[in-house]
């Protein structure tokens, strides 16, 4: 069933088709095509703010008609981390999505996209392992898995993902690579709040006196940008320079500081660009991620 936003009972949205089901989906994407209408795609689990506005934007420019998903994918939540609680307004969501252009919601429900039984999942085996991969064994499976079946479902020509993510991105390039999907991945650079922070739907979860720690992670990747601007080249240099300003924060717990090459995302002896700084720490209890692409 297809409503517009305003016959949803919670909706704000001016014209944004809003469809929970995917046989609905599929029929609204197919008579986009019909049209000869590209279809730009925006996967996101809700919560919406300015990063996502931007996505939304990237793929307006690029498309006819938008589509963004909704849809909190258990799969890639590991035990223990924060799938019950991870923040949820679909109210808002609603608001901004229309507000930027999206033309179509769609929001499945859990039991469709993994009835009882469900039993297939995606695997890449190379991209997925390090960095975040290491400490959320499952993580990019489930990523994988829902990206491919919400592709085919929205059957997109252009799917945009932000660059925050950045193994998530690479992992998604390869597996259309690898799979043979006819769909254009378009990377979308980081935003940040005014004062750095890589913004995040998990900010949410910092306290004041976390997130004004939590800056010390985009205010060590400039530093460090900056020196390997000036020529430096160590990567053991540059992720003692970062770990030395995080460790200066009691709330800051660091997982990796990593320099990898941007493509193949394995370790680099010496920094030759185009490579990738990635941090990944717990301020509190959020586990924040951001990166520096150095080009
Ligand atoms: O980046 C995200 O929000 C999610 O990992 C994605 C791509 C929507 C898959 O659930």
């Amino acid at each position: 069933m297809s409503r517009r936003g305003p016959s949803h009972p919670t909706s704000t949205a001016t014209d944004v088709d809003f469809i929970e089901d995917t046989p609905t989906m599929r029929l609204k994407s197919r008579s986009l095509k019909a049209e000869c209408k590209k279809i730009g795609f925006v996967p996101t689990m809700g919560y919406l703010h300015e990063a996502h506005a931007s996505l939304i934007r990237e793929a307006k420019k690029r498309a006819d008609a938008v589509v963004l998903s909704i849809f909190v994918n258990p799969t890639q939540f590991g035990p223990g981390e924060d799938l019950d609680r991870y923040p949820r307004d679909l109210e808002r969501d609603m608001k901004i999505a229309g507000e930027n252009g999206v033309d179509i919601i769609f929001h499945p429900k859990s039991e469709e996209m993994y009835p009882e039984g469900y039993s297939t999942y995606v695997t890449e085996e190379t991209l997925s392992r390090g960095l975040c991969g290491r400490s959320r064994p499952g993580h990019f499976r489930g990523v994988a898995t829902v990206v491919l079946k919400l592709f085919n479902i929205v059957e997109p020509d252009i799917a945009v993902f932000g660059e925050k993510d950045y193994q998530q991105l690479m992992v998604i390039n390869k597996m259309v690579s690898d799979l043979n999907l006819d769909i254009e991945i378009v990377g979308s650079p980081i935003v940040r709040d005014k004062d750095g922070l890589a913004l995040s739907s998990r900010n949410e979860y910092l306290t004041e006196e976390e997130r004004r720690q939590a800056l010390a992670i985009s205010s060590s990747l400039v530093e460090a940008r900056e020196a390997i601007a000036a020529g430096e080249r160590s990567p053991r240099k540059i992720r003692e320079m970062i770990s030395k300003d995080l460790l200066l924060h009691k709330d800051i717990r660091i997982e990796y500081v990593e320099i990898i090459d941007a493509r193949t995302l394995a370790h680099v002896k010496e920094i030759t660009p185009p490579v990738v700084i990635a941090v990944a720490a717990f301020v509190g209890k959020t586990r924040l991620i951001d990166n520096a692409i150095i080009k």
